[in-house]
């Protein structure tokens, strides 16, 4: 199968790409956002998924049997500040995708979020209603619905991802983790709950989720609620760093440019159901190649 990676620059695609390249059974295309790289042997295109004819000119060319698509606006302040460059990334390069793939019978995963939900309660399954707090959340809800108007369409929600990835771009975990290293105190919301999942069994949950014909919605999380200041004691504690520096926080301690949902843990019995040998391992095992 030609398996198209949309956001292969990115954290999560660039594990994708290790993961697929380490895999050898599928023929790999890769797009990125920014000017043309490498990631090994494969060549990241560039191609602007704000540019309607750029996106149908890189997809006729590179006709993928088959599309994750990771590429995106991933930040929710930056969809917040900006929310026309939110929709045209998120929404209608999801809609293009999306009926392309239609057109043809390909196999499309998208990548969604958590946070569609709105934080009220705990364990999200995929048929409760989600009702987005951020405008970031909203868009990806929005880009949801195209794939689910697709025959071999999956929308596969994550939770918030953490660990190594393949960028090496840094993320609110990588970020906390260097502060946490230089001996720097922070403190870490105990009112913010997620199921967290490190970014290699992302990848492998995909692309087996790519290559299942399950189709709807199916939550790829974590086996365990954690708020982020759970996470980073755990964290510190794995990495043999100062336990003292972790701090807890409350999301009522700062002004937010938006409210943040409080909890977002997913229920994942449908990805159990779908995928049973799936070894989704402990904050202490993914972190363990990490010290
Ligand atoms: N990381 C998490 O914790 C998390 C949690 C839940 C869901 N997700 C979802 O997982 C996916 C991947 O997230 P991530 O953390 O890997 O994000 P990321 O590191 O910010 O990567 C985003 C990717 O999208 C590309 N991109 C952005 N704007 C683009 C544009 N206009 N045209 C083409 N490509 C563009 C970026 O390219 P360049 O930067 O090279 O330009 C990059 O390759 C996203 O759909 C995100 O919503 C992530």
């Amino acid at each position: 199968m030609r398996i198209l990676v949309t956001g292969a620059s990115g954290r999560l695609g660039s594990t994708l790409l290790d993961h697929l390249v380490r895999q050898r059974r599928h023929e790999v295309v890769a797009w990125g956002g920014s000017a043309a790289v490498a990631r090994g042997t494969i060549a990241i295109r560039p191609v602007d998924l704000a540019d309607p004819p750029a996106l149908a000119r890189a997809l006729a060319e590179d006709d993928p049997d088959a599309i994750v698509h990771a590429g995106a606006l991933s930040s929710a302040d930056a969809v917040h500040r900006d929310p026309e460059r939110g929709r045209a990334v998120n929404v209608e390069s999801t809609r293009i995708l999306a009926e392309w793939a239609g057109a043809r019978r390909r196999r499309l995963v998208f990548t969604s979020t958590d946070l569609v939900f709105d934080g009220s309660r705990s364990w999200w399954r995929e048929d409760d209603e989600a009702r987005p707090v951020l405008a970031y959340g909203q868009t990806k809800l929005d880009a949801e619905a195209h794939v689910r108007a697709i025959d071999r369409g999956l929308v596969a929600r994550l939770s918030l991802l953490f660990g190594p990835n393949g960028s090496g771009r840094p993320d609110f975990f990588s970020q906390a983790v260097q502060a946490l290293r230089q001996g720097e105190p922070r403190g870490f919301f105990h009112d913010e709950f997620r199921t967290p999942l490190d970014y290699r069994t992302a990848a492998e949950a995909l692309v087996r989720l790519l290559e299942s014909e399950a189709v709807g919605i199916v939550h790829v999380a974590g086996r365990e609620r954690l708020s982020r200041f759970d996470l980073m004691k755990r964290t510190a504690a794995a990495l043999g760093l100062d336990l003292e520096l972790v701090r807890s926080a409350s999301q009522s301690d700062i002004t937010l440019p938006e409210p943040r949902p409080s909890d977002a843990s997913l229920d994942t019995t449908r990805l159990t159901e779908i995928l049973p040998n799936l070894n989704r391992p402990t904050l202490e095992t993914a972190l363990s190649d990490w010290r």
